[in-house]
């Protein structure tokens, strides 16, 4: 890996580790041998010429297909709350790409404003990068592009550690107002006998929507309330929203206007915005000082016996500001009584239409970074990142020896080291289960291992068909939550049919008897900067691997292949080799059948999920529990796909230290016409139950005493 400065970049901190990465002298060094151009400018551009069989992978938290070639993208985080496939942004920056074909290279360009990705869009043969500036630091990964993900991911450092709980399911609805809401919501998951660790608390449960406030009338004795429904098992996580409001007597407000943590105008007043409170200030994150005041003010929630925040709003989002509300007020008054015609008619609507998140508004307010000031414009991308560590730093800083679950909705390549990130404002559409299908791997490549979609979607109604199918992919994602919009269809797990409670249970339970696999692969692909999802042509050669977009290689050796249309009872698989399939028909329920390579129809009802695994490939399964920190592996089932011989390695640790120590147990397979068992290492597994089909179609049950 090797990188150039261009300018006089801006310090991102996106990159940590320079171990293995050096710097060059000029463009030419940096470009050698990947026939990639790169022209200076205002806008810099990078070009290349595809050749036809060419992929791209990457972009992160981005639209489309896993092979983003076709498309066009933008960096710049943007709160659209519509994602469709027209639009080119969503909340996160992440400006790594791979090309992959005759000549395989990534790229990671270090600039945190706005760059224009057209990979074969404009003409289908050239790749253009237009980067709006020259002030950049830009990074070449030499490799195939399973090499280039790892060197990429070593440099980005490690992912934040969440504690173990937060891989239990989640419930979200903006809103449960109050603490009857968050209690009902709770009582019916113990009476539901449904497995549930954590109910989050959106913006109401703020006095008038102020970050670190409590409103005592929907929440009174807040820490009891805490602490009553910890003892029941339940971790409340609260919103933290990137605005904060403008009030005298409001102690955020302040202690920031004093001391000029808030991003200022051109004539050094705090700028004015307007979020869920209406007018605020927005903190200057990128500021180290203001960063290290706004992460300190968590331990007003944390000292309460909060142990887990969700930061929201920071690209950052704006409804509108004072001064383009003011002028588009004025615009229209001088409009009363005209005969509009109708292109004065749009542009008047168009007033208001451009008032949220305006990119004169963004270009209207400034940070000061060590003695210098800088346009929020040329910073954008940084915002919410710097939020997130800003909440990171001081969690590191003031509770050094606890893992606090914390995730975001904007964010920057280096984020990921201080929390994980949700991918915002979906739709209960089925077009959204399939995006976040597309999505996880390229989250993976860019370091966000802890993350998810709001399951069912957060806009619009779900059916609780569509609940069910989304919840049978989550089952595999980090963050396991269900969310939605205010004025939707209630979608939690109880809210639908009496047969959609039963099917929905059933797969949050085979979530939790997945935890101890999932975490274990979770920390092996922190640890050994892998992907927990990729796409299929990462682990096979075969041309066709290439074009599959729905069907994912996760952990190892299992493949994915969810469902994820409506009325579906079966879908088309694709396997690139002889496997065996594992059809999940409930928690404690499956078919094994050993498939041939190729295209298959199988059969998958409502109820029932599909994976495969690899030859040579174990998953083991823990016993089901309502909670996580329940868990144990004293007794473990096995199901496996073996030829001579396999093995497993389960990683354990306490699950809520930051240093905590792990431990290792290894359980290894041998086929000799009878199966073998034996194991190395201690985590306290006393009896394993296996199930496995060899490759002479043979199934073997029985059990495996430690
Ligand atoms: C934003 C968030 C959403 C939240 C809502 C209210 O739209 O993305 O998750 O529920 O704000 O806080």
């Amino acid at each position: 890996m090797k990188y150039l400065n261009i300018g006089t970049p801006f310090e991102t901190d996106s990159i940590v580790d320079f171990e293995n990465i050096r710097p060059v002298e000029s463009l030419s060094d940096l470009l050698d041998g990947t026939g990639l151009s790169c022209d200076v400018k205002d806008v810099t551009t990078l070009t290349y010429k595809f050749d036809s069989n060419d992929k791209v992978y990457g972009l992160g938290e981005n639209l489309r297909g896993i092979n983003k070639r076709g498309g066009i993208y933008e960096s710049f985080c943007t709160d659209d709350p519509n994602h469709t496939p027209d639009k080119r942004a969503l909340y996160g920056a992440h400006n790594f790409f791979i090309v992959d074909g005759k000549k395989s290279f990534g790229v990671y360009i270090d600039f945190p404003t706005y760059i224009e990705f057209d990979f074969g869009f404009s003409h289908k043969d050239e790749l253009k990068v237009s980067i709006e500036g020259k002030d950049l630091r830009l990074y070449i990964i030499e490799g195939d592009k399973k090499t280039i993900v790892s060197k990429f991911l070593k440099a980005i450092g490690p992912s934040f550690l969440p504690p173990k709980w937060a891989f239990g399911f989640q419930q979200s609805r903006w809103s449960y107002p109050d603490n009857k809401a968050i209690r009902e919501i709770a009582d019916k998951f113990i009476e539901s006998d449904i497995p549930c660790d954590t109910i989050y608390m959106d913006i109401d449960y703020m006095k008038d929507f102020k970050n670190f406030t409590i409103d005592e009338e929907r929440f009174p004795n807040f820490e009891s309330f805490v602490k009553d429904l910890k003892d029941d098992g339940f971790r409340l996580i609260p919103i933290i929203d990137a605005g904060c409001k403008i009030e005298d007597g409001y102690k955020t407000h302040e202690e920031g206007v004093k001391n000029r943590y808030y991003c200022e105008d051109s004539e050094g007043k705090p700028f004015v915005g307007a979020v869920w409170p209406g007018l605020v200030h927005f903190p200057d994150f990128i500021n180290p000082e203001a960063r290290k005041w706004f992460g300190d003010q968590y331990d007003f929630l944390i000292d309460k016996g909060i142990e887990g925040f969700w930061n929201d709003m920071n690209e950052p989002a704006i409804f509108y500001s004072a001064k383009k509300l003011e002028e588009a007020i004025e615009y229209a008054s001088n409009q009363k009584g005209k005969n509009l015609g109708i292109y004065d008619f749009f542009k008047l609507k168009d007033q208001f239409m451009w008032l949220s998140n305006n990119k004169e508004d963004y270009q209207s307010f400034y940070h000061r970074v060590d003695g210098n000031t800088y346009n929020h414009y040329d910073l954008h991308n940084l915002f919410g990142y710097n939020m997130t560590r800003a909440a990171g730093e001081a969690f590191e800083r003031n509770h050094p020896e606890k893992r606090i679950l914390l995730f975001s909705r904007a964010s920057y390549i280096g984020m990921h080291r201080y929390g994980g990130i949700w991918t915002g404002d979906n739709h209960a559409w089925w077009e959204h289960l399939t995006q976040n299908i597309k999505m996880m791997p390229s989250l993976n490549m860019c370091g966000f291992l802890y993350s998810g979609a709001d399951i069912g979607g957060f806009g619009g109604n779900a059916s609780g068909e569509l609940a069910t199918r989304w919840s049978q992919f989550a089952v595999y994602t980090p963050l396991f939550r269900n969310h939605a919009c205010m004025g939707s269809r209630h979608q939690e797990p109880f809210s639908f049919e009496d047969d959609t409670t039963q099917v929905t249970r059933d797969i949050i339970r085979y979530r939790y008897a997945f935890i101890t696999y999932l975490y274990s692969e979770f920390m092996k692909a922190r640890t050994n900067n892998t992907l927990l999802f990729r796409p299929l042509s990462f682990d096979f050669e075969d041309e066709h691997c290439h074009q599959v977009e729905d069907q994912l290689m996760y952990g190892s050796g299992i493949m994915l292949a969810p469902v994820h249309q409506a009325n579906a009872k079966g879908r088309y698989v694709y396997l690139p080799e002889k496997m065996l399939e594992y059809k999940i028909k409930s928690n404690d329920n499956y078919a094994l059948e050993l498939r041939e390579s190729g295209h298959q129809y199988v059969q998958v009802q409502t109820k029932e999920w599909l994976n495969y695994l690899r030859q040579g490939t174990l998953l083991i399964l823990n016993e089901v529990k309502n909670k996580v920190e329940d868990i144990s592996v004293e007794t473990l089932d096995l199901i496996g796909f073996v030829d001579k011989d396999a093995s497993y390695q389960v990683y354990s640790d306490d699950g809520i230290s930051r240093d905590a120590e792990a431990s290792y147990f290894d359980i290894h397979v041998k086929y000799d016409g009878q199966i073998h068992l034996s194991h190395t290492g201690d985590i306290g597994c006393k009896e394993i139950s296996y199930d496995i089909v060899t490759t002479d179609n043979k199934r073997h049950k029985g059990v495996y005493h430690v």
